[in-house]
């Protein structure tokens, strides 16, 4: 299937590693150009070259933390000169730990709103004349979790803050409709360094006896197994592709039939 994607414009942000990664391999993999992103110059080389394995376009390495806004602007500025306008946004970032609510503090949530929510605002914002600029019509496709579909334990950051990425990306589908289209993805376990985190953190705090046992229960759906992470990149491949041109303002659960809600 031809997404119609050859040639275009894709940032990927938190792209180093993990889903980001994933699904800057699958807009590369159908030509389009792609700036990748994350902190760590050495994980970003890495992904560089395990991105551009599998492309049929240019790919530029672009090292940013997130929760600067001056590095924000110049991820999107990058893509523009580099590929000359930006036609498809994908927003990934870091997860926010794990744990129980008494166990967080005031800085724990203002840093998960700043990583997870404020990343969005600024790179929706700097992104938005862009995306409404090119001859495609533009895409916003943000990762964030099934957690907003049904609250996981030891995760209250993530249970809710997340909720305000979601509202935001509906809000983006209907302001900057019909230039652009934003969904967003949302992840049961998939087999990323995030997930071994989260795995390893629950043993620690000893609610699994061993690594094993926790990931054999992260994995409990009715795929019994967790998903990998190009099952999530090629759906996000196909949000930006013009083959998806009347889904907006969606979140698409992407968890294995794990989440029990209807809707
Ligand atoms: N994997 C899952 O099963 C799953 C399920 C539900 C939700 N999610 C969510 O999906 C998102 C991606 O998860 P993942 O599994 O892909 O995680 P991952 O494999 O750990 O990758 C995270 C990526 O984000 C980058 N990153 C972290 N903080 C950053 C920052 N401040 N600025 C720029 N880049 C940053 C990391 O690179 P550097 O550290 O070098 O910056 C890395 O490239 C997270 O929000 C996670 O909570 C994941």
């Amino acid at each position: 299937m031809d997404l119609r994607i050859d040639g275009n414009a894709a940032l990927v942000t938190a792209s180093s590693s993990g889903l980001g990664k994933a699904s800057a391999k699958a807009l590369a993999r159908e030509g389009a150009n792609v700036v990748i992103n994350g902190r760590d110059a050495d994980r970003l080389a890495d992904a560089k070259a395990d991105v551009e394995a599998v492309a049929s376009g240019d790919v530029v390495a672009q090292q940013g933390d997130l929760t600067d806004e001056g590095d924000i602007e110049r991820l999107v500025e990058t893509t523009v000169e580099e590929f000359g306008g930006l036609d498809h946004l994908v927003t990934s970032a870091g997860g926010p730990p794990s744990g129980p609510f008494l166990e967080t503090d005031d800085e724990d949530w203002y840093d998960a709103y700043d990583l997870l929510v404020m990343s969005v605002v600024r790179l929706a914002r700097e992104a938005e004349p862009h995306l409404r600029e090119g001859d495609e019509q533009g895409t916003i496709v943000t990762i964030t979790s099934r957690s907003v579909k049904e609250a996981i334990d030891d995760l209250v950051l993530s249970n809710a803050v997340r909720m305000s990425v979601i509202g935001l990306e509906k809000t983006l589908s209907q302001e900057f409709a019909p230039d652009v289209r934003a969904n967003a993805v949302l992840p049961g376990p998939h087999e990323t360094e995030r997930i071994e985190e989260l795995v390893e953190q629950a043993v620690d705090r000893g609610d699994y006896d061993s690594y094993e046992e926790g990931l054999a229960d992260w994995a409990s759906n009715p795929l019994e197994r967790v998903g990998q992470p190009m099952e999530l990149g090629n759906t996000v491949a196909y949000l930006s592709s013009p083959l998806s041109g009347f889904i907006n303002g969606e979140s698409v659960l992407i968890d294995g039939g794990s989440t029990g809600a209807n809707l």
